[in-house]
């Protein structure tokens, strides 16, 4: 499955993705585009060999839509632009979004980086996690495709939390990205019953994310 990724920071999703696309997975990144010509994104993308463009007009749905036309499945990661009706349209079912929280909880218009984590430690939530979503017109509010829960623990700040919440997304985004590819359409996932893993053992929980079933 060809996967287009787009970013506006530094890219440790695509990182992710670029990482669980190598050798035979059934899915590969394409393109990375970004808004940004600086974009950490770019850089990894071109150190993985990947092509790589500049959306210069995000509102320009053509270009954006004719930019991604060789894709069949788009990825947002980390894109801070509001994608254009027609191209969500034209993406429609085949076009997500992580999000580093448990949706519908903490999303958004103005609801990324670390404002998603100190409105959780805010609200006191004693969980938070990692949401994949349908994208659609608004912000963060497309159909959920999977999630994963991290605990909120007693002392964190939002970049502990930001941390965990970050190792969860580094596995489930790809999860998705490699069921969708072995289906041929984006399909649900959850999470084992078992849903918390220890803080931290991040090989937990990628071993744990191996086990998501439709
Ligand atoms: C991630 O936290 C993602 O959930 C959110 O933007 C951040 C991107 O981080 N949408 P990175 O650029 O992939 O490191």
């Amino acid at each position: 499955m060809r996967v287009a990724v787009l970013a506006s920071g530094g890219g440790t999703n695509l990182q992710a993705l670029l990482d669980a696309c190598r050798g035979g997975a059934p899915a590969r990144v394409v393109l990375a585009a970004s808004d940004r010509a600086d974009a950490g994104a770019l850089t990894r993308a071109r150190d993985a060999g990947v092509e790589t463009a500049i959306v210069s007009d995000p509102r320009d749905g053509e270009g954006l839509g004719r930019m991604l036309d060789g894709a069949e499945l788009v990825v947002l990661a980390g894109y801070l632009k509001l994608v254009p009706e027609p191209v969500v349209q034209r993406f429609a079912g085949r076009m997500i979004n992580i999000h580093p929280a448990l949706l519908p909880a903490f999303g958004g218009k103005g609801m990324y980086g670390r404002r998603v984590h100190e409105a959780v430690l805010r609200s006191g939530a004693t969980v938070s996690g990692a949401t994949v979503h349908l994208v659609d017109a608004e912000y963060d509010r497309g159909p959920i495709v999977a999630q994963w829960p991290v605990p909120v623990l007693d002392g964190d700040t939002p970049d502990t939390l930001a941390a965990r919440v970050l190792e969860a997304e580094h596995c489930l985004l790809p999860a998705v990205v490699l069921a969708a590819a072995r289906a041929g359409r984006v399909v649900r996932l959850r999470p084992p019953s078992a849903a918390f893993v220890p803080a931290g053992e991040g090989d937990d929980v990628a071993r744990a994310i191996e086990r998501l079933e439709p």
